[in-house]
């Protein structure tokens, strides 16, 4: 499989690799969204603080390195201010990748995660020749993450039971999909 970039970027929103440079920048950002972070992902049921979070980036380092996952910080193209965070992670099926967000609460509500999420679908479709299909799963309780999915043009495929395994779990995900030629065509039709 060929090396995703380290870095990406669509003009606004640029993501880098998750790296220790970035941790005073980042646990300032968790802190700051730790209500809503908690709520709803998996690594923020555990107190953050710095060996947390070098942990956290030995583990994405691994996993980079083992091509199973690809975690990006992102942040303000026109400042470099931190925004937060998105990935792309492989799946059990070798032609689907899924794609996972968030945005620190200060910076909601502008696009941003619609943005990193663009253009992590556009990177799996150009640098994971074997990749025909993108998810983004979220609870069904999780409206700000199905707007995302929406507004990017995914399909809703189904609703499936899923583990309660952090505070705001409903134990319902959604799951939307995009399939390679239906992004091209996406794409295609926006920049016209
Ligand atoms: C979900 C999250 C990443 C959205 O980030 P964001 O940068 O605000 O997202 P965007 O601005 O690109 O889009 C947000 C959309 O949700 C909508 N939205 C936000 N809060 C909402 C709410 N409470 N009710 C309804 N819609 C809401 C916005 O209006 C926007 O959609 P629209 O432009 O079609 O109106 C952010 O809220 C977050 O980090 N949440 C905590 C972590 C998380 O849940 N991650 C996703 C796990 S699947």
């Amino acid at each position: 499989m060929p090396l995703m970039p380290l870095r990406l970027s669509d003009g606004v929103v640029g993501l880098r690799r998750c790296s220790l440079g970035d941790r005073d920048a980042s646990i300032a950002a968790m802190e700051e969204s730790w209500s809503q972070l908690h709520d709803w992902l998996l690594w923020a049921q555990h107190e953050m603080d710095v060996a947390y979070f070098d942990d956290l980036i030995k583990d994405y380092d691994e996993a980079w390195a083992n091509v199973t996952d690809w975690r990006y910080f992102t942040f303000d193209a026109a400042d470099e201010s931190f925004l937060g965070a998105a990935n792309i992670y492989t799946m059990s099926d070798p032609e689907m990748v899924g794609i996972g967000y968030w945005v620190r609460s200060s910076r909601t509500g502008r696009g941003y995660a619609t943005r990193a999420s663009r253009i992590l679908t556009s990177a799996a479709f150009d640098y994971l020749p074997l990749v025909q299909t993108v998810e983004i799963q979220m609870d069904v309780g999780n409206v700000a993450s199905v707007a995302v999915a929406r507004r990017l043009g995914f399909r809703l495929v189904s609703e499936i039971p899923k583990e309660r395994l952090v505070p705001a779990s409903s134990g319902r995900a959604l799951l939307w999909r995009i399939d390679r030629d239906e992004w091209r065509d996406h794409t295609t039709a926006r920049s016209n």
